[in-house]
């Protein structure tokens, strides 16, 4: 059975798909079958901080070229990929109707990943809840800045809204401590309990860090290292406390149907 975590946030540019590579890593080096899946359509830019330039992505899925199947590449760590590839036009147009067809395409993957992965695009934007709604856990990326806090709270004004989702990880990017993102957490959380009625949890934090900035820039995955520091521990801690996060239990279609 695959659990499928999205990893979402109202603002753009807050470590989002940094997170999400690295966390993935994390779970495939500890055995756990991932497949991350880039479904920042239109902006993907995953397979670049993975150092990598798959041949196949989800457009040639989607085009009817080639079977999803196909259009899974491994990476060195034993990650599962699929590229949100480049044809922004393509994929930015694709209907309600299409983005169902591409998430119930899931359950023909021959080998069913222990975790399904999704890098989404910020904001709430039609595609972005779609793929949140179809995950059995959401996460969203904060940073201790107002201007994501106001974001992240109107996504998840719209996602309670509009899809019933109730359950939120959050996890604080870029913090200068876990005490910090520890205040920053529950200072968000006491606005947006006040007047929604979800429940948000505290997963942790990533620091900031000149490591995960240069490993960007040398599309060298922080995670792929293997050595032990601040940062590789966030990633594993956070790869640790997301699966104590409630499952949104939504009507609706689900990732490989779970
Ligand atoms: N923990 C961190 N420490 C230092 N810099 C970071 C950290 N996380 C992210 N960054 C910087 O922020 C930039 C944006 O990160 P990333 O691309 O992961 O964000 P995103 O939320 O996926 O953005 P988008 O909304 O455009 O998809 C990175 O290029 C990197 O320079
Ligand atoms: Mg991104």
């Amino acid at each position: 059975m695959t659990t499928s975590i999205a990893i979402a946030s109202g603002k753009g540019g807050v470590g989002k798909t940094t997170i999400a590579v690295n966390l993935s890593i994390s779970l495939a080096l500890q055995n756990k079958t991932t497949l991350l899946l880039d479904a920042d359509l239109g902006m993907a830019n995953a397979h670049i901080l993975l150092g990598i330039n798959p041949e196949l992505s989800l457009d040639d899925f989607i085009s009817g070229k080639s079977k999803l199947d196909d259009v899974i590449t491994t990476t060195k760590d034993g990650l599962k990929f699929i590229s949100g590839g480049n044809a922004i036009s393509n994929l930015l147009s694709l209907s309600d109707l299409e983005r169902h067809k591409i998430i119930k395409s899931f359950e023909a993957i021959t080998a069913e990943p222990d975790f399904l992965i999704i890098d989404v695009g910020a904001g709430a934007e039609a595609s972005s809840m779609s793929f949140m709604a179809s995950a059995n856990k959401v996460v969203i990326v904060l940073t201790g800045e107002p201007t994501s806090f106001i974001d992240a709270y109107s996504l998840i004004k719209a996602a309670y809204l509009d899809y019933k989702m109730d359950n939120f990880g959050v996890i604080i990017n870029m913090a200068a401590s876990n005490l910090q993102a520890k205040l920053n957490f529950e200072k968000f959380q006491s606005i947006t309990q006040k007047f929604l009625d979800v429940k948000l949890k505290f997963l942790g934090h990533v620091p900031s860090s000149l490591k995960i900035k240069n490993s960007i820039i040398s599309r060298t995955p922080l995670m792929s290292n293997k050595v032990v520091n601040e940062e590789t521990k966030a990633f594993n801690r956070l790869s640790t406390n997301i699966l104590t996060l409630n499952n949104n239990e939504t009507k609706g279609i689900k990732f490989f149907n779970n």
